[in-house]
């Protein structure tokens, strides 16, 4: 089944810094099973801003009874993300896509490492909530920012760290002290811990610092989980353009139909049925969200990169549409499967 957008209020706008906004849903009745959500996943949201429109994911920083709700950093020149923080209003309606994505907590029973920096935060802080509610587990939270003021969540980890003092540490790094997050520092953090489960998001360079660090002190790439927020510039490898008519015309399943799509050269799947006006979910549009995750049911499809999917998922066949280009003769895709 492929995700749709739907019209909900926004119930609740909490400024979090000067430039981050925590915008939280109402969601009606016939909604709820729909926008159920697991503690790391995203929302992608839509709207028209100057007779453009605009999608972009923003994860979700709620957990358990509290309202669905996502957080959001104003950037520089940001179309949407200067819309929300600067102009949203309770009570207005924003088109938003049902919670995706992998970035989840599956079991709460090991120890919880988590490194986060600027609006990084934002999924590990409801992983934190979840595992601090379900679990019984220890949990370190390595939080960096440029300094105090652009601390997002300071008053609600505070009250967490008195609440579960126990259980949480929480440990912040400003770089106008002087601190990073840099690998040397992440390997002397985890020395010594027991085997724990990492989670990591941040801005490009904070998350290799992080990555590196982990890496150099021998942690399991399997207990490492990394959300990128924007796809690294350095990885991207050219999918060699289709080169014959057969192996640019595909065909592509969405909603229970299928549809002959010819690809023009250079252009990936997504564009594709974008041009001709299937509308697959997407977002991000660089490999990251996953909102417009495929299935290849026949032939062969290669992504230019991968950022967004598990090794498990790309081996049952999923794709990233919007950076995969077909490779074979054949290829028949679906964004109907789960
Ligand atoms: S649209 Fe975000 S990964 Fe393709």
């Amino acid at each position: 089944m492929s995700s749709h957008f739907h019209s909900l209020s926004v119930k609740e706008l909490k400024r979090e810094t000067a430039k981050t906004v925590s915008i939280g849903f109402e969601i009606p009745e016939n909604l709820t099973s729909e926008f159920r959500y697991e503690a790391g996943q995203y929302l992608t949201l839509k709207a028209t801003i100057n007779g453009e429109e605009v999608r972009r994911s923003y994860s979700i920083s709620s957990y358990g009874d509290e309202a669905l709700q996502v957080s959001c950093k104003m950037i520089d020149g940001g179309k949407m993300s200067t819309y929300l923080v600067n102009e949203l209003g309770v009570g207005d309606k924003v088109e938003v896509m049902p919670p995706m994505g992998n970035f989840t907590l599956k079991s709460t029973d090991q120890p919880l490492v988590l490194f986060a920096a600027g609006s990084g935060v934002t999924p590990i802080f409801s992983i934190l909530k979840k595992s601090l509610k379900e679990g019984n587990n220890s949990i370190k939270l390595f939080y960096g920012n440029r300094n105090e003021d652009e601390v997002i969540f300071k008053a609600a980890l505070e009250q967490l760290k008195a609440e579960y003092s126990d259980r949480l540490l929480v440990q912040q790094f400003l770089s106008s002290n002087g601190e990073r997050l840099d690998a040397d520092r992440v390997q002397s953090l985890v020395a010594g811990l027991p085997e724990s489960n990492y989670f990591v998001c941040g801005p490009e360079g904070m998350i290799a610092a992080v990555k590196d660090g982990l890496e150099k002190s021998n942690i399991a790439a399997g207990n490492i989980n990394i959300e990128y927020f924007a796809s690294p510039k350095a990885e991207k490898k050219a999918v060699e353009t289709v080169i014959s008519g057969e192996v640019n015309e595909i065909i592509a399943e969405l909603d229970g139909e299928r549809h002959n799509i010819t690809l023009k050269p250079g252009e990936s799947i997504l564009d594709a049925a974008n041009r001709i006006g299937i509308d697959p979910p997407f977002s991000c549009q660089s490999g990251v969200c996953t909102t417009c995750r495929c299935k290849v049911l026949s032939g062969e499809v290669e992504m230019e990169n991968n950022f967004g999917l598990g090794e498990d998922e790309v081996e049952e066949g999923y794709r990233l549409s919007c950076i995969s280009k077909p490779t074979s003769a054949g290829v028949v895709i679906s964004w109907d499967e789960d």
